[in-house]
C-alpha cells in the first residue's frame, strides 16, 4: 500500500494495533469534542496565496531555542512507544536524528532516557517533565536528562489529574507485563497500590502552581518550555516567570473536553507574547497546509503527537521518517503554492473561513526563518 498522506498511516495503525492500544492512542477526554475540533479548526482556515514571487528555491529550515532543525515540525511527547513498535522510543529517536528535527521525549517512555540517547547520540532532544508529589522524583530525572545532554525541559501543566478517557476505562487499559515506564525503574515502591498508566495512581502533584517554576529554575540551567497554555493570561504569566517558550496545547484533547482547538487559541497568545519568547503549537497537525497555517498565525514550530505513533506502528524508525518526510514535502509544496519560498520572508495571511460575512484576515509575518 502506498503511503501518501498521514491518514494512510492512521488507517494502517488502526488495522494493525490491538483494540486496547489503538483506543489508548486515539483517546480524547469525555466526548472527544476538543480532540476532534483540533482537526476541524484547521479546516475552517483559508490561506491567502501570493503569486509571481519566484518560488524556485525553497528553504524549510528554522531554529528552535537557537538550534537549527530541518523544518518546523517536531515530535510531541507521547507515552509508551513500545506498544506501537518493539523498539519503541529508540526508533523514534533514530528517525528524528536522521531527519534532523526535535524529539520531545515523554517521561512515560518505555525505553529509558539512557537507551534513547545511546541509540541516537547526535539527536536534538527536549525532555517532557511532570511534577510529582515526591519532588525528589522530579529532581532526579531533571538532573539525569541534563547530564545526558537533553537541551530543554518541557513542563506539561495540563495534567493535575488525568482526563477521563472512556475507552481506556472500558478496556481497563494497562501496560502489558513485558513493558514498563523504564525511567522509573526502582523509583516507586513495588506494590504501591493501584496503577494508572504505568505508574502508581496519584503520583502527580495537583498542587503545582506558578511558584514551582522558580523551584524548577533553581534545579536546572536548561531552558524551560511550558506545554499546555491556552490563554493570554497564562501566556503573560509564563513570560513574567522567565520561561523560554510556550507550547500551545490541549494535550491532543485528552484532558479538558471543552478546551478550544489549539489553532484557535494561538493568535491571542502570539499577540500577548509579542515575540518575547518562542511560541509553538501541537494538536491536530495532519498536513503541510496545517503547518503553514500555524506558522502564518505566529507559531515558530509545531509538533505532532499521534501521527508519530502511527508511523511507528507502520514500520518503526522508517515509518516515523516517512511521516516526517511526507509532512516536509507537503509543507514545502504549500509554501511554494502560497508564494512563500524565498528569503527575505514576505507576508502570508491565514483567514478563518466563512466565519464572518466580511472576511477578517489575520496578517502575521512568517517568523520561522533565521536570516
Ligand atoms: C497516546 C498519547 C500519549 C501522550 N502522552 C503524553 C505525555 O506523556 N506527556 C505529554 O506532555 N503529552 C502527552 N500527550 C499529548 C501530546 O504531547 C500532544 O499534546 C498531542 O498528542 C498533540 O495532538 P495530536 O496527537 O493531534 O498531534 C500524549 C498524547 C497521546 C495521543
Amino acid at each position: 500500500m502506498a503511503m501518501v498522506c498521514l491518514t494512510d498511516f492512521e488507517e494502517y495503525a488502526k488495522e494493525h494495533l490491538s483494540k486496547a492500544t489503538w483506543d489508548y492512542y486515539a483517546a480524547g477526554a469525555d466526548e472527544c469534542c476538543t480532540r476532534d475540533d483540533n482537526l476541524l479548526a484547521f479546516k475552517r482556515i483559508r490561506l491567502r496565496p501570493r503569486i509571481l514571487r519566484d518560488v524556485s528555491v525553497c528553504d524549510t529550515r528554522t531554529t528552535v531555542q537557537g538550534t537549527e532543525i530541518s523544518f518546523p515540525v517536531g515530535i510531541a511527547p507521547t507515552a509508551f512507544h513500545c506498544l506501537a513498535w518493539h523498539e519503541g522510543e529508540v526508533a523514534t529517536a533514530r528517525a528524528t536524528e536522521a531527519v534532523n528535527t526535535c524529539y520531545i521525549t515523554s517521561t512515560y517512555s518505555t525505553c529509558s532516557v539512557e537507551e534513547i540517547v545511546a541509540a541516537a547520540p547526535g539527536g536534538y532532544r527536549w525532555f517532557q517533565l511532570y511534577v510529582y508529589r515526591n519532588r525528589k522524583v522530579s529532581e532526579q530525572i531533571v538532573h539525569r536528562v541534563e547530564a545526558l545532554g537533553y537541551q530543554a525541559l518541557v513542563l506539561t501543566v495540563d495534567v493535575p489529574y488525568t482526563g477521563k478517557r472512556r475507552n481506556d476505562i472500558r478496556n481497563q487499559f494497562k501496560l502489558p507485563p513485558h513493558l514498563r515506564v523504564k525511567n522509573f525503574d526502582g523509583v516507586f515502591e513495588e506494590n504501591a497500590g493501584p496503577e494508572e498508566y504505568g505508574v502508581p495512581a496519584n503520583t502527580l502533584d495537583p498542587s503545582i502552581s506558578w511558584k514551582d517554576i522558580y523551584w524548577l529554575q533553581s534545579l536546572t540551567r536548561l531552558p524551560i518550555i511550558i506545554k499546555g497554555i491556552l490563554t493570554k493570561e497564562d501566556a503573560e504569566l509564563a513570560v513574567e516567570h522567565g520561561v523560554q517558550g510556550i507550547i500551545v496545547s490541549n494535550h491532543g484533547g485528552r484532558q479538558l473536553d471543552g478546551d478550544p482547538a489549539t489553532i484557535d487559541a494561538l493568535s491571542e497568545i502570539v499577540d500577548t507574547v509579542q515575540g518575547r519568547i518562542e511560541v509553538y503549537l501541537d494538536g491536530g497537525i495532519r498536513t503541510g497546509s496545517d503547518v503553514l497555517k500555524a506558522l502564518a498565525l505566529g507559531a515558530k514550530c509545531v509538533f505532532i503527537g499521534r501521527p508519530a505513533v502511527w508511523g511507528l506502528a507502520y514500520k518503526g524508525e522508517e515509518g516515523v521518517r516517512e511521516v516526517l518526510q511526507i509532512l516536509n514535502d507537503e509543507f514545502r509544496l504549500c509554501m511554494a503554492l502560497a508564494g512563500e519560498c524565498r528569503r527575505p520572508v514576505g507576508v502570508i495571511t491565514a483567514a478563518p473561513f466563512q466565519r464572518h460575512p466580511v472576511p477578517w484576515f489575520f496578517t502575521l509575518h512568517f517568523n520561522f526563518f533565521k536570516a
